[in-house]
């Protein structure tokens, strides 16, 4: 288990983003903060049964592409952290349990590294994870600040793959010091998307994009999105319980804002946008849901955190193999030998997840 250490000294640039990254860290480990009422509504998938599959397990084959990279499986390890030789900790285990199972790894918010750039280390995982799809990471009002030159320099110095630009507002109006001015930013990802030679990922928080949003990604140019949709980790509710007295009646009333993650991959996967479905996903199942719904790989947060900082490495190795066995066994079921099967499997929609799904 990675152990803790000091944060960066105050006075360092980076010293109270490390701080918040911190209590992000601490509160997702330990702290209450799912989603309350709102669900994914990957429930409202039914994948169809098939009781004559003819396949063998072994025939089944879980592997995918994305972004140019080959995966084992379709599943990436979402953006969580760095900044602080804690994070570097995190972000070296998982990105090594990324290459041992050929699964995508997302780094966290870059921004610590661009304001002090001795922090780069806490994100450097190559050395340990040579052949993994891994995605950098900065919030799209930091990326409109910053000219391309540097972003690119951000994702090279790490050698990524791909830049996630984070789309948050949600969380930072609960933040007391947050950003409160989120104009500009769709003609910032077209500037990225016509300046960078990597592809951009339009990532969500934990409160999904919409059909609206998605049509302004498409005119950017955006060809690749992070879904990240309501019923998991409830990035209102993070900040709610850092919150002043204030801010946190809005918050608590904000706790479960956003669009369930399987509606939300829904929005993208019509768009023919390439999809990461995260947001909530806790099994090889949810996968299989996501993938059914058109995505082209899931993604997974907080529970690795969690199991992380509970079991250690082992316990996130279990928790991986399981949920790739778990996707495996669902592809079978369905009678689905390839990922691109399973997108087409027969399934039935609940009510429910209908009405979303028609809007
Ligand atoms: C501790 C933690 C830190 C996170 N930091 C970032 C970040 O820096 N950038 C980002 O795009 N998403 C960040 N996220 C959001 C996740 O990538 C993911 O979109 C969200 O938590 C929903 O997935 P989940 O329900 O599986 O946790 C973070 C999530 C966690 C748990």
């Amino acid at each position: 288990m990675p152990a803790r250490a000091p944060e960066p000294p105050s006075g360092t640039p980076s010293a109270g983003i490390a701080a918040r990254k911190a209590d992000h860290l601490d509160l997702c480990e330990s702290g209450d903060v799912g989603f309350r009422s709102t669900s994914t509504l990957l429930e409202g998938v039914t994948l169809l049964h098939q009781s004559l599959p003819e396949l063998c397990t072994d025939e089944v084959s879980t592997a995918a592409e994305l972004l140019g990279r080959q995966l084992r499986a379709p599943v990436i390890i979402a953006a969580m952290t760095g900044g602080h030789e804690r994070a570097a900790g995190i972000n070296r285990s998982l990105a090594m349990l990324a290459q041992e199972h050929g699964l995508g790894f997302g780094l966290g918010s870059q921004r610590a590294m661009q304001r002090d750039p001795g922090m780069d280390w806490t994100y450097r995982v190559r050395e340990w994870a040579p052949d993994i799809l891994l995605l950098g990471n900065i919030g799209v009002v930091q990326a409109r600040e910053t000219r391309t030159k540097e972003l690119e320099a951000l994702v090279r110095d790490v050698g990524a793959d791909a830049l996630c630009v984070h789309l948050n507002p949600a969380m930072e109006l609960i933040q007391s010091d947050g950003d409160r001015d989120f104009r500009g930013c769709v003609q910032t990802l077209e500037r990225l998307c016509n300046e960078l030679p990597f592809p951009i990922v339009a990532k969500e928080t934990g409160n999904g994009l919409s059909p609206q949003t998605i049509e302004k990604l498409l005119g950017a140019g955006v060809r690749c999105v992070d879904t990240s949709g309501a019923g998991g980790t409830s990035w209102v509710g993070v900040e709610t319980l850092r919150a002043d007295e204030r801010r946190r009646s809005m918050g608590d009333r904000l706790w479960d804002w956003g669009i369930p993650t399987a509606a939300s991959v829904h929005y993208a996967t019509r768009a023919s946008l390439t999809t990461i479905a995260t947001g909530g996903l806790r099994s090889g199942l949810d996968v299989a849901r996501a993938i059914s719904l058109g995505a082209h790989a899931g993604g997974i947060a907080r529970p690795l955190l969690q199991t992380l900082s509970r079991s250690g490495e082992d316990g996130v190795r279990t928790y991986l193999d399981d949920l790739v066995h778990e996707l495996r066994s669902v592809m079978l079921l369905t009678g689905s030998r390839t990922i691109e099967a399973l997108r087409h499997a027969p399934r039935v929609i609940s009510s429910e997840l209908e009405r979303w799904l028609s809007v």
